[in-house]
């Protein structure tokens, strides 16, 4: 019997995505292509410029990606892996963008006679640790960590989760961002400011940890302003040293706010998701915390972290046994909320 695949399109951003994920959990392939190059030079995402590259890039990733993967359509052939559903990110994301797969997504379902599924990016970093350590012991609690969003979750198994907290101002990526942009370290700032942090003293600079022991929600907008007023008054300061600082004091908020949630849910792991998830502190540093009260760290590879289809395809797969096909009449929404309990 051949095993069930779900093609998944990801174009919510400046990642122009696709991959083939058997049963939910095995990536058979992924292929991403960054904007990262086009959007440089303007200091952050160009919503026209990424619309059209995903309109160009996106033929030639789908191509790679069927071509990796040696899928049939309904099941004849002798291949081993047949497809059951072609699934997109249908928000939150930018529109213009959204917009490029999930119309291609319709269209092929359409073409191919398989069902839709509509796909929360949120809900597909849920899926990154899961696609790389199939055998997690559930609950967990994931610490989705990305530019615009930053959640504490509990999650009781696939396709079942309830947020905890999440963020009262910026999002942890988006506070990575504007400091290194003050900083003058460059685009994209997360990575950049990381390499600015290498050899900083991470004790130079006292900064606010906002609601550090109060509750499951963050606030990162007053850890920026401090950083801010410091250079004014003392624009001497070291950048290295002001990197590792400010890295530090989020990178306490968002271990101490996990360890918390897993004690008060009796989580028996946490799982890092989203593009902060690539930060070498915060890996390190979680890693660390969890060993040190016997709970499981799961820490995916950095690709993984990052926007990639492969999690969209995982998410695709568990929705569709939850809830059915999408409709054909459903929209890219750049709003798509996320489910407070699913
Ligand atoms: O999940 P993602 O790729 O896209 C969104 O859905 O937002 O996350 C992008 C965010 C950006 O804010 C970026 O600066 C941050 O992840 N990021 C990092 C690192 N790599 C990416 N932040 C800190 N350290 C990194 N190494
Ligand atoms: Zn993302």
């Amino acid at each position: 019997m051949s095993e069930p695949v779900v093609l998944a399109l990801e174009t919510s951003c400046d990642e122009t995505a696709a991959a083939v994920v058997a049963s939910g959990t095995r990536v058979v392939a992924s292929v991403v292509s960054s904007q990262v190059d086009l959007h440089a030079r303007y200091g952050g995402v160009v919503p026209e410029i990424a619309g059209r590259a995903h309109l160009e890039r996106l033929l030639p990733v789908l191509s790679e990606t069927l071509r990796a993967a040696d899928v049939s359509r309904d099941g004849s052939g002798g291949c081993a892996l047949h497809l059951e559903a072609v699934a997109a990110t249908t928000g939150p994301g930018l529109v213009g963008s959204l917009l490029v797969g999930v119309a291609a997504a319709k269209s092929l379902a359409m073409a191919w006679g398989v069902p839709f599924v509509a796909v929360n990016h949120l809900e597909g970093h849920l899926y990154a640790a899961l696609l790389e350590d199939p055998a997690i012991e559930f609950p967990v609690i994931v610490l989705l960590v990305s530019g615009g969003h930053t959640l504490l979750i509990d999650m009781a198994g696939p396709g079942h989760y309830e947020v905890l907290g999440q963020t009262l101002d910026d999002a942890a990526g988006e506070a990575f961002d504007k400091v290194a942009r003050y900083l003058g370290l460059g685009y994209p700032g997360g990575p950049a400011l990381e390499a600015a942090a290498r050899g900083g003293d991470p004790t130079a600079l006292e900064l606010p940890r906002a609601m550090l022991n109060e509750g499951f929600a963050f606030s990162f907008s007053g850890l920026k302003t401090a950083v801010v007023r410091h250079v004014e008054r003392h624009p001497e300061t070291d950048t290295a040293d002001l990197a590792a600082s400010f890295q530090e004091a989020v990178v306490d908020v968002l271990v101490t706010k996990a360890l918390a949630a897993a004690s008060a849910r009796g989580a028996r792991g946490i799982c890092l998701a989203g593009g902060v998830a690539a930060n070498t502190h915060l890996r390190e540093a979680l890693a660390a915390a969890c060993t040190e009260r016997g709970l499981h760290p799961f820490v995916p590879t950095r690709s993984m972290c990052t926007d990639n289809a492969a999690m969209i395809a995982a998410a695709g797969h568990f929705r569709l046994r939850r809830d059915g096909a999408s409709g054909l009449d459903t929209g890219a929404d750049p709003n798509l909320a996320f489910p407070a309990r699913a």
